[in-house]
């Protein structure tokens, strides 16, 4: 993969640069700005090089159709907070205010463009579309740097099709995330233990294929542990469950044995009548209970504290770890002990520890730690783990080609 010192004198040159400003908002409020602050050196690095740049970034799923909601107003905010220079923003992705404002640029400046996602090709599925678009994106610059990471498991026209049309290398960001996941694939210290939460069982269920093959151990907590349980013949109450995966997670259940791995999950859980997600109110009592006690009107929002020392104890004891996806309901207060604790551990481990996802790494800076505190934080969810999970994700192979 070609590096940004590839692309040779940039001064003066007029890059196009994708990166993942998919932050989470709140009333239009940046409420974690770790994506943001984590494409700085690579924007830097150009910037102090004399390169002229525009940026192409997605937030949300506007679904090819301009959308307020989704400008990247905020994200050009911070961005100029953050770099110290004004960042300005084009009031079209790729029509006449992104060509004038990219045109416009001198050495060392930097504009962004909208939403990329308010192009209906961008993440179109024909490829001759995608195509089309690429070729306007094209037209913002003469060298193209892959820089947003998050985004490389997607086949879209600002992350794959325009490198297919202008001389293209990694960013540092890239870089540094591979780096990283690829000592976790290749040869990891061991134990290595994965950690995997998140409600999204099946989006997480082909990861655990691999992992099991080149994970020691996987703990299994947060919503995605109650399709396991209930795989084990546990009764779940009203905890979210995945009917049509249960067989799947029977299946990894033997595998593991067959392989001499271990699935560790949760032997309490926290439950209650229910939660407002508007609110982020708990509905009735919270209690505490064995996960063979739990009362069929009630869900578990998040791991006992006889499961955190579980889980905690397979954490400290291990040489690599990488974790993704929250224990429970770790936005509502009640529910935030046990993702709480997870993170608290990986701070702990000696070898590398590894925080992969926006909800993940949003989670640990929102109690508080700093980067510093863990091995790695990647800014990779969905790539993070379709990279551990030995796919080849389109946005890196087209920088390969
Ligand atoms: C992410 O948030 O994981 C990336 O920005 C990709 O977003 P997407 O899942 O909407 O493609």
């Amino acid at each position: 993969m070609k590096s940004i010192s590839d692309l040779g004198d940039l001064h003066g040159v007029r890059v196009v640069i994708r990166c993942d400003f998919n932050v989470p908002l709140k009333g239009g409020v940046i409420t974690d700005d770790g994506r943001i602050r984590a494409a700085l050196p690579t924007l830097k690095q150009l910037l102090g090089a004399g390169a002229r740049m525009s940026v192409l970034a997605h937030l949300g799923r506007p679904g090819g159709e301009v959308n307020p909601k989704y400008t990247l107003a905020p994200v050009a905010i911070r961005l100029a907070e953050l770099l110290g220079q004004p960042v300005p923003l084009a009031a079209d992705v790729v029509g006449a205010s992104a060509q004038a404002l990219s045109a416009s640029l001198n050495d060392g400046e930097i504009c962004m463009v909208e939403n990329v996602r308010y192009e209906p090709a961008e993440e179109s599925k024909d490829a001759a579309q995608r195509k089309i678009l690429a070729e306007k994106y094209a037209k913002l610059g003469e060298v193209f740097v892959s820089d947003g990471f998050g985004v490389l498991h997607r086949k879209q026209a600002s992350v794959y099709d325009i490198a297919q049309l202008l001389p293209s290398a990694a960013g540092a960001l890239v870089k540094a995330e591979i780096e990283v996941l690829a000592q976790l694939v290749v040869n990891p210290k061991r134990p290595f233990v994965v950690v995997l939460g998140g409600a999204k069982v099946a989006d997480k269920l082909a990861v655990i294929d691999n992992l099991l093959r080149i994970a020691d151990t996987l703990v299994i907590g947060g919503g995605m542990a109650y399709t396991f349980l209930a795989a084990q013949g546990y009764a779940i109450g009203k905890s979210i469950l995945d009917e049509a995966n249960i067989g799947t997670c029977q299946r990894y259940l033997d595998t593991a044995a067959e392989l001499g791995k271990r699935i560790v999950l949760p032997v309490d859980t926290v439950v209650a009548p229910g939660v407002d997600f508007e609110t982020g109110k708990v509905i009735g009592e919270v209690s505490l209970v064995p996960i063979t006690d739990m009362p069929d009107d009630q869900g578990g929002y998040d791991i006992g504290s006889a499961t955190e020392k579980l889980f905690t104890d397979v954490i400290r004891a291990a040489d690599t770890v990488f974790w993704n996806g929250p224990m429970g309901v770790c936005e509502v207060p009640e529910f935030a002990a046990g993702t709480k604790a997870i993170a608290q551990a990986l701070s702990e481990v000696a070898g590398l520890s590894v925080v992969g996802g926006g909800d993940s790494a949003a989670a640990v800076r929102d109690f508080g730690y700093s980067d510093a505190a863990f091995g790695h934080v990647s800014t990779g969810g969905g790539a993070s783990l379709e990279y551990l999970e030995g796919k080849t994700l389109p946005g890196i192979a087209v920088l390969e080609d």
